[in-house]
């Protein structure tokens, strides 16, 4: 059976609660169990994380080594943790980089990702619909 890591970074715990205009009403756990449906449908597995920390984030990425793949919201990291970015050059792994709201719609420091020339793709602007694309890409 394969194995996919969801991991979420800072603040994507307060989905739900978190400026639901950009991020809207639902929550992780929702999201989470929606994906889990997804993967056993797919003969699939998923390993759910979230952390508000980068190191938790980088250890859950060597992890993921033998995994089948990652799905990887960094939040905010997104735009500046070069450490993020060498953790996902550090692994065989592919990774999709997905992000609910448009961020190329948003502050302009939102419009540069560090880690997306070491990702496989990325899925912006899309909701929490972008996670189960990113999913589906790897079926
Ligand atoms: C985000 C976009 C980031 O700019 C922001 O810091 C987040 C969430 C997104 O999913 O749209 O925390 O990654």
């Amino acid at each position: 059976m394969k194995t996919f890591y969801v991991i979420n970074g800072p603040n994507l715990n307060r989905l739900g609660k978190r400026e639901p205009g950009i991020y809207g009403s639902e929550t992780l756990e929702t999201l989470e169990q929606r994906l889990s449906q997804l993967a056993s449908e797919n003969e699939a597995t998923v390993i759910f994380h979230q952390s508000n920390h980068e190191g938790q984030i980088i250890d859950w990425i060597h992890e993921a080594e033998n995994a089948s793949g990652i799905i990887l919201n960094p939040g905010a990291f997104t735009h500046y943790s070069y450490a993020i970015r060498d953790a996902i050059a550090s692994v065989p792994t592919q990774v999709v980089e997905v992000h609910i709201s448009n961020v190329h719609k948003r502050e302009s420091f939102r419009h540069t990702s560090v880690i997306s020339p070491v990702t496989e793709g990325q899925i912006v602007g899309l909701g929490l619909k972008g996670y189960e694309l990113a999913l589906q890409s790897f079926f």
